[in-house]
């Protein structure tokens, strides 16, 4: 048997992204605009920087505490506070290696080998993937799409759950959709899980990013404290931080020394350092985070609109995360199509094959960008697709 052969199922068995093989094909390319990878194109910013180093220049490189420096947790029991009315004690914080962490952390603290757990789907491919790697089966709930908008039928989630059903994976607002739950899809999700003795991963990351104003329902808006629900997020996305690999997770107090545990068979914490950093963030980052998204919004509207009038592709405004995940009329194989575009127009986008079932053939766009790239991204895809 051969070094390969000789691996564990699980890790061989592990899917290489579906995006990267249309990145390795265009990374190259000179002009090409690149709306392939969710994250913005800001580095972080001074305010948040400067602490992080300040603090690795003053010798802040020890082991720290596993689940985050209590000014880190207690910013972000404020921040929870502040933005969802919820006063919750330091001990529901743990902070993590990213928000793919905290994920990969609340699968093992909620599924044994051979559980299933139900997500959305389209999906971003990661959960499904990490949970595999877990020894977990994921079960895809298809959601709905008409007139380019994407709907829950929460009866769908009700038909999938089986004996073996743990947890219900909750993504929203949703990548790659933009399907953001309402209230009344929240409180139909928290029913199910209440009357059937499971746990929700609830993976809001993308909270801020709403725009019909304020921030998108949470199931934090619904819950009681004896309720199973684990909170994943991150600091990539608001503050511009995708490369530092920091998030947290939001839990009931009772189970944090778990989490905590995982913690430290993984990593040991997150970087002393980092976590001055991600408390600059908080502390004084909600001027960065609302233009963040009011940029957001201004290139949603312009890329939407600008597909819209090709008479190609149908598509609504997502109402929440920052991507337009949309089907041109006669594509159907999108990784091909994926190149195409690089090589035709210059724009990098993720095939829709990536994302799961429901997906394959639509592609994704991801909007955080700079004005000017957005219009001549929306600008070239116009003319391929005119000229198909
Ligand atoms: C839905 C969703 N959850 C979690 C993450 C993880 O973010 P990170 O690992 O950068 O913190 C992402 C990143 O794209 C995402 O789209």
């Amino acid at each position: 048997m051969n070094q390969f052969d000789s691996l564990s199922r699980r890790a061989i068995e592990a899917p290489e992204s579906g995006i990267v093989a249309v990145v390795n094909h265009g990374r190259l390319k000179p002009g090409l605009i690149p709306l392939w990878a969710g994250e913005g194109d800001e580095p972080t910013p001074d305010f948040i920087a400067r602490p992080a180093a300040d603090a690795l220049m003053a010798g802040e490189t020890f082991y720290t505490w596993q689940r985050g420096i209590p000014d880190l947790r207690q910013a972000l029991a404020d921040y929870h506070a502040k933005h969802f009315g919820k006063q919750l004690p330091l001990d529901a914080f743990c902070v993590t290696g990213s928000g793919m962490q905290a994920i990969k952390i609340a699968i093992e603290a909620v599924v044994d080998p051979g559980d299933e757990v139900i997500h959305l789907s389209p999906a971003w491919p990661n959960f499904s993937a990490a949970l595999r790697l877990s020894g977990g089966v994921p079960i895809a709930a298809e959601l709905d799409y008409a007139e380019g908008r994407w709907s829950l039928d929460p009866d769908r989630i009700a038909s999938l759950i089986t004996p073996r059903t743990r947890a219900l994976f909750i993504n929203t607002p949703s990548n790659p959709t933009g399907w953001t739950a309402t209230i009344e899809d929240l409180t139909a999700i928290l029913d199910l899980a209440r009357k059937h003795g499971l746990w929700i991963i609830a993976d809001e990351i993308y909270t801020r990013f709403f725009y019909a104003g304020g921030r998108a329902p949470s199931f934090l808006d619904l819950m009681e404290d004896e309720d199973r629900i684990l909170f994943v997020n991150t600091f990539s996305k608001n503050w511009s931080m995708t490369g530092w690999r920091i998030g947290w997770i939001v839990a009931p107090p009772s189970i944090i020394q778990v989490l905590e545990n995982s913690v430290q068979y993984q990593t040991s914490g997150v970087a002393q350092f980092m976590q001055k950093g991600a408390l600059a963030a908080i502390e004084h980052g909600e001027d960065h985070v609302e233009a963040q998204v009011a940029k957001a919004a201004r290139a949603r509207d312009l890329f939407c609109d600008a597909l819209t009038s090709t008479n190609r592709v149908v598509t609504q405004k997502p109402d929440g995360a920052f991507y337009a995940f949309f089907r041109i009329d006669g594509i159907t194989d999108t990784r091909a199509a994926a190149i195409d575009i690089v090589d035709k127009a210059g724009v990098g986008l993720a095939p829709g094959t990536a994302f799961d079932r429901g997906g394959e053939q639509f592609l994704r766009a991801c909007f955080l960008r700079r004005l000017d790239h957005i219009e001549e991204a929306a600008e070239r895809l116009a003319s391929y697709i005119s000229s198909l």
